[in-house]
């Protein structure tokens, strides 16, 4: 990645739709020492995101906005993402696709944490297929943003052992809990810290 990781740390926007456990553990490891990213957002399509009660509790800044309009949403995101100086967006349960048009506006600096191990299983229900088609392993990605969904160059990837009895639940559960882990990881690894 070109930015550079100088003194000041990096102003990243964090995009949820729901419970944000990832975010949270972003903001975490945001306040570490050898963390080369700072929270400073937190947006979300959804007003209801249990997410979004972390901007209270950690003060960080937040916005909703539908994205009944997405043209307008986005022009509003992208206006406010540029007003508080953000740099980096990581993408965490956002379940909405961005623009082709916002994605060249932030080129490279998009991450998304995905519930499988890329390239297989893009898209939703992940967990479901890889269950019907009796996989061994499962597990999660970290990877940059562009304009094809879940395609974008992979920085890290955990694999996840499926047991006997997996249950979809079982198994987001016990994938969450890698993914809590890999996002700080693949942020890492993407400054090369
Ligand atoms: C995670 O499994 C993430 O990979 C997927 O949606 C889930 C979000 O969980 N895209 P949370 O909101 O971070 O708890």
């Amino acid at each position: 990645m070109v930015l550079s990781t100088g003194h000041s740390k990096i102003r990243t926007a964090v995009f949820i739709s729901g419970t944000g456990s990832n975010l949270k553990s972003l903001i975490k490891f945001s306040k570490t020492i050898k963390s080369p990213i700072s929270i400073e957002f937190i947006f979300s399509n959804n007003l209801k995101a249990k997410g979004l009660n972390y901007a209270k509790l950690y003060k960080i800044k937040k916005k909703v906005l539908n994205f009944k309009n997405k043209n307008l949403s986005e022009n509003k995101l992208l206006y406010i993402l540029n007003i508080n100086n953000i740099e980096m967006i990581c993408l965490a349960g956002f379940m909405k696709i961005l623009s082709k048009n916002f994605i060249k506006k932030f080129k490279g600096k998009i991450l998304n944490i995905h519930p499988s191990l890329l390239p297989k299983y893009k898209g939703l229900n992940t967990h479901k297929r890889a269950l019907k088609n009796k996989e061994k392993y499962s597990g999660c990605t970290v990877h940059l943003v562009n304009s094809r969904l879940d395609s974008g160059r992979i920085v890290l990837q955990k694999k996840v052992k499926i047991s006997k009895n997996e249950t979809v639940a079982s198994l987001a559960k016990k994938i969450l809990v890698q993914e809590h882990k890999l996002y700080p990881k693949a942020i890492l690894k993407l400054f090369n810290l």
